[in-house]
């Protein structure tokens, strides 16, 4: 955010754009709302968005554009090969991350898709700071482990550290000693880490993973569809980063790194990705699959709309009031949280206000879901959509038994540039609200349970009627409030 301070009381969050079209919401009443989740299975994946107040299941695709991204959708070169729309997001790109190759994919997986296929083999490992569901979920589908090293602070629900995403060096050095270099697909570090709450690490740490993987010769693979809020984060919390101006910052993150590859849903505000690289021989092997799996190289799956709108988007994002707005409204909700009892992740990181499911309902046991249960609870309080990230999200181990999650997290995204303060105020009130009756809460249990990223489409039933006294309480509590 500009340097603006405040003459009378505290500071708050300052937008630093202006709302030029809108979408009008739909409230419905507690008791639809009730009705609603139970059609949806208790899994917020399947509620219509005609029943949801504020969706903040994902910033995914759903960030407000700015008018200069919108202009440049009416501008697109709409041709199968050679499209001059493509030229322009390729020039875009390669400005951004200062590298020499580009290829399209229609989104994130996509990328983590043609990555797996070339570089994981059975009974290869990939190191990581922390896993991103489809990320793992590709490397095992192609016979490979994935090996978590995010730094021990970084699984601790409240830290004072400011680089919760960093990676442990030295179990790094370990597990490349334990498997062998030869054994060792490539090391994935994640920009601002999703699942331990969209939280950071350093320039000075990737250095270090840098150095590790060229001295042994391993691929480095930066995922940089959270670039943006990490690269907020380097700037403000980094002393060695605090006279790089943004593009500094990122060119330096992109010559430590061998392959990048971002969803474009969330970098570049639009939808679509791709990958790049400056190795000549990784780009002729990854640029096989691409034609494949996503299209022509000239568009990859993407539409041509959308690929002006992300090289317009990816240039907006060096501009600091751009990507301060998400982290200054959850570093916000989060405190006005904190400041009350509600138990959520410290510090405050980007993508989203992460409310630890684990701790505010600590009599549900994880086997019944509490991450979910809370997601399913918040929606009945508050017709608010949030998104369970804990043990449901987890894959089942390979003799079929829960892999229970590091932590138990309701994820409440905040989509960029769409809610207002007053918006998020409501949902701050609401959660008091839930937390003050959390007893009430009860587990949830599987009804019907697919085999990969369950999370999306399983459905649940309540363990007992709890849905139905939690909503005859806010009737108590709220009279005939929405
Ligand atoms: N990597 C990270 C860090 C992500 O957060 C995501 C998506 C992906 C890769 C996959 O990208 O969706 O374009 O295929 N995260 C979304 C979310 C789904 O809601 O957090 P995608």
């Amino acid at each position: 955010m500009a340097n603006v301070k405040f003459y009378a009381g505290e500071s708050f969050p300052l937008e630093m754009h202006k709302v030029r079209i809108i979408q009008k919401l739909n409230l419905i009443p507690i008791e639809e709302r009730g009705k609603a989740i139970a059609a949806a299975g208790n899994n917020t994946f399947l509620l219509q968005n005609r029943d949801v107040f504020m969706d903040m299941l994902t910033d995914s695709g759903v960030n407000a554009m700015s008018d200069r991204q919108l202009a440049s959708m009416m501008y697109a070169d709409d041709s199968y090969a050679g499209s001059e729309t493509f030229t322009r997001l390729e020039r875009s790109v390669k400005h951004f991350f200062g590298c020499k190759h580009f290829l399209p994919a229609h989104q994130g997986r996509a990328c983590e898709n043609i990555l797996s296929k070339t570089f994981v083999t059975p009974g290869s490992v990939v190191p990581m700071n922390y896993h991103f569901t489809t990320a793992k979920a590709l490397i095992t589908l192609n016979g490979g482990t994935v090996e978590e090293l995010i730094i021990d602070e970084g699984l601790k629900i409240n830290s004072a550290n400011p680089f919760k995403g960093n990676i442990d060096i030295d179990k790094l050095n370990a597990v490349i000693k334990q498997y062998g270099v030869d054994k060792v697909a490539y090391v994935r570090m994640e920009a601002g880490t999703n699942l331990v709450g969209g939280q950071p690490f350093s320039l000075e740490n990737y250095e270090q993973v840098s150095r590790i993987c060229r001295t042994a010769k391993i691929p480095l693979v930066l995922d940089a569809s959270l670039l943006a809020d990490n690269l907020y984060f380097n700037k403000k919390r980094e002393a060695g980063c605090k006279y790089m101006t943004l593009h500094q910052i990122v060119l330096r993150f992109a010559e430590l790194s061998d392959i990048i590859y971002f969803s474009a849903r969330k970098l570049g505000f639009a939808r679509g990705g791709g990958i790049c690289t400056n190795n000549d021989d990784i780009f002729m092997k990854l640029r096989e699959l691409v034609p494949l799996f996503e299209g022509f190289l000239t568009y990859g799956g993407m539409s041509v709309r959308e690929m002006e709108a992300i090289a317009v988007g990816l240039e907006e994002t060096l501009d600091e009031d751009m990507i301060s707005q998400g982290p200054i409204f959850i570093d916000y909700m989060v405190k006005e949280l904190d400041k009350r009892g509600i138990p959520v992740i410290t510090p405050p990181g980007g993508l989203g206000c992460h409310v630890d499911a684990g701790h505010f309902l600590d009599h549900i046991p994880q086997s019944e879901y509490p991450a979910g249960a809370l997601a399913s609870a918040f929606y009945i309080a508050s017709g608010i959509r949030g998104m369970e990230r804990g043990t449901l999200s987890e894959q089942r181990e390979p003799d079929g038994s829960e892999h229970y999650s590091n932590m138990e997290l309701l994820r409440l995204a905040l989509p960029r540039r769409v809610f207002t303060l007053s918006q998020v105020n409501y949902a701050i009130d609401r959660l008091i609200w839930l937390h003050e009756n959390r007893k009430i809460v009860g587990g949830l249990k599987f009804v019907e349970e697919p085999k990969i990223l369950r999370f999306f489409f399983g459905r649940l039933d309540p363990v007992s009627d709890w849905q139905t006294r939690l909503v005859t309480k806010f009737r108590q509590d709220f009279g005939d409030s929405l």
